[in-house]
């Protein structure tokens, strides 16, 4: 494995207001730049603001300031974002396009470029949209209608400079053919490919007149004109790497970098634009472009006009930093789209990190505390059993099966299949516990050994689980280490033969542990509208409870409180029951229509659950059923 590792994210347009995608991307970056750092490697992790263009342009105008004090104003908007108290990134820098650097090293490789006649004049006629003030090719054009804006379009003609970008074509199919991880995934790949081997590829247009765009970096050779915003705005992957890392090796040391991060509408730009540009430099191509999906909120495309658009900051007052990082990267694999809503993440808080890692770390903590009065005991590990689909055995297992699945999984962007597995290993630490019986041995002194063993061997897990947990949520990481007395510095890369190894058994025995707070209050959500079932599959320490179709009488009313005589309760018939068909009864918010089989029997049941359950969800599903209540007539519908 090469040493340094150089890592991306796109330079977002300063004059959009941060949100989901954005926090997405540098989500991602930064879970990688944690983990590269934590596993030894000289890490750099660049991410900052594309300040030119006409959008800034225009919207500066609006505000009626200059375009400069406009970005000024609106860069710290995301480096705020990204600090710790906010989403916690760990970017080593963040880049401006208006850094005089940067304008510099545009310049010059445009000249260089010119100068090697890859770039040249020509006269360029096609539609032209004055209102959004860009160009259209023939087949955007319909109607004689701009397809953005519905205005009609103009014939202009105009002198451009331009790339000769076409000529690149396939070289760019070779380059893209010959290294299977140069763009992934794969789908997007043959998406480029396919784009590239059946239509020819055209010069792109580098330049703006002065005369329509005055907020660009100037051309070197041509006064009356500014640079094309990609043009700038790609370069700061290797500008940067001239003046901005802090006590680094020469930033050319970093060139190729390893990986840039994008979404998925902005491959082309990367994988076609940018890898041509690079090849007429002569300069190396970056080792991978990995484009993720879209986000959609609560099924819908998040945008201005809808009024949805996530706000990260949000996100981060109402569920905390690492609850958001956390579902971000869990809900969906990295490279597909996935939806947005509040209730899903209040479902994921609840049952991973409130039941599953929160309820283990304090739970352990009790049993140290109260069988080993707080003290990490001193045992010898080859005493415990290691039988076969012993919790044991399970348990070491788990271990290493996390170890091997994050270097694999993170090699492969598969986040989610990587915390998946970090989460079994906290299940396989709830069986251990609840089968080895602590509290039980406890009340036998000839157990005492095998007591004490279980005890350190469930806070050598929770070092374990702190450690493979860190790149995704750092500050839970480093609260877990609080609580559990030790000392790691995560910043710093690992060491063998000290708490942060990632092995079993190096966990300092004699340690003094420090209960503290909860990691993760559970959080009642503020409707229960399509709330998730806690018995998830992913949620392992949550009560593993059925849903109870209790059949919804009209004149129930809720007597939460009231008790029951155990000559009541006999007479109840609790039976379980697969659900076969699902349906929600029109217009009713409450009720779901059930088919159900119960062995024996089928039945229909009409069950007020609808405000806790999405009829697909309950599909194949076993639940329990009163089995003796009295078939009643709910909204017209028999329920028996
Ligand atoms: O494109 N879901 O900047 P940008 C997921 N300045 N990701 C999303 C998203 C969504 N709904 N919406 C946006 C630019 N993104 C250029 C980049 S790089 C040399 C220049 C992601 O502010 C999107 O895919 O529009 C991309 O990665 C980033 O946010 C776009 O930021
Ligand atoms: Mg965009």
């Amino acid at each position: 494995m090469d040493h340094r590792f150089y890592i991306t994210t796109p330079i977002y347009y300063v004059n959009d207001v941060p949100h989901i995608g954005h926090a997405y991307t540098t989500i991602a970056a930064d879970v990688l730049a944690r983990y590269h750092r934590l596993r030894g490697r000289e890490v750099f992790f660049l991410t900052g603001v594309d300040e030119h263009g006409q959008k800034v342009q225009q919207a500066a105008a609006k505000a009626g300031i200059d375009p400069q004090a406009y970005c000024d104003k609106l860069a710290p908007q995301f480096e705020r974002l990204w600090k710790p108290e906010r989403l916690n990134i760990s970017n080593d820098a963040f880049i401006r396009t208006t850094d005089k650097q940067h304008q510099e090293l545009v310049q010059r490789y445009l000249r260089q470029l010119f100068e090697r006649e890859l770039i040249y004049p020509a006269q360029y006629t096609g539609w032209y949209c004055t209102f959004d003030e860009r160009f259209w090719t023939e087949k955007d054009v319909v109607d004689g209608l701009c397809p953005d804006c519905k205005r009609p379009v103009e014939q202009l003609s105009e002198r451009n400079y331009f790339f000769k970008m076409g000529q690149y074509q396939d070289r760019l199919i070779t380059h893209i053919k010959k290294n299977p991880d140069f763009i992934l995934p794969t789908s997007r790949r043959n998406e480029v490919l396919g784009f590239l081997e059946f239509q020819k590829l055209g010069d792109l247009s580098i330049s703006r007149p002065k005369s329509r765009l005055s907020w660009g970096i100037e051309l070197p050779f041509d006064p009356d004109y500014v640079t094309y915003v990609w043009f700038d705005a790609l370069v700061n992957y290797i500008s940067a790497l001239e003046y901005l890392p802090p006590d680094k090796p020469a930033g050319n040391q970093f060139w190729p970098a390893d990986l840039h991060l994008v979404g998925k509408d902005i491959l082309t730009t990367h994988a076609v634009y940018w890898s041509t540009i690079l090849m007429a430099l002569s300069l190396d191509l970056p080792k991978t472009i990995f484009a993720h999906g879209w986000w959609t909120v609560d099924g819908e495309k998040m945008s201005k006009s809808r009024g949805n658009v996530v706000d990260p900051n949000a996100m981060v007052d109402r569920f905390g930093t690492d609850a958001f990082r956390y579902f971000l990267l869990r809900e969906v694999p990295f490279g597909q789209d996935g939806d947005f809503s509040e209730a899903a993440m209040v479902g994921r808080i609840n049952s991973d990190l409130a039941n599953g890692l929160g309820n283990l770390l304090s739970r352990t903590l009790t049993l140290i505390e109260r069988f080993s009065g707080g003290i990490v005991p001193t045992v010898s590990l080859a005493a415990s059993s290691e039988e076969k689909n012993s919790p044991d055995e399970m348990l070491t297992v788990a271990g290493l099966e996390v170890d091997h699945h994050t270097h694999e999984d993170l090699k492969s962007f598969a986040f989610s299949r990587s915390l998946e597995v970090v989460w079994n290993l906290i299940q396989a630490a709830d069986q251990y516990l609840e089968k080895n019986a602590p509290w039980t041995l406890a009340k036998d002194p000839s157990k005492k050994d095998q007591l004490l063993t279980i005890l350190y061997r469930g806070a050598d897990t929770l070092r374990l689980l702190s450690l493979h947990i860190y790149p995704f949520m750092p500050k839970t990481a480093e609260e877990m280490v609080r609580q559990l007395g030790l000392n790691i510095d995560f910043l710093k890369p690992f060491e063998k033969n000290t708490a942060s190894d990632f092995r079993w058994g190096w966990f300092p025995s004699g340690t003094k542990i420090q209960k503290g707070n909860p990691l993760f209050p559970r959080i009642e959500p503020n409707k229960p509208v399509g709330a998730k079932p806690v018995s998830d599959s992913s949620a392992p320490a949550a009560p593993t409870t059925q849903p109870t179709a209790t059949a919804a009488t009209p004149a129930a009313a809720p007597q939460a409180q009231a008790q029951i005589t155990i000559e009541e309760f006999q007479k109840i018939q609790l039976k379980t029951a697969k659900v076969l068909t699902a349906e929600r009864v029109p217009r009713s918010e409450k009720l779901i229509k059930l088919q159900v089989d119960l062995g024996a029997e089928q039945r229909q049941i009409v069950a007020g659950i609808g405000k806790k359950y999405e009829p697909e969800q309950l599909l194949g599903r076993t639940i329990v059923i009163v089995a003796n209540l009295k078939p009643a007539k709910l909204m017209g519908i028999e329920s028996q």
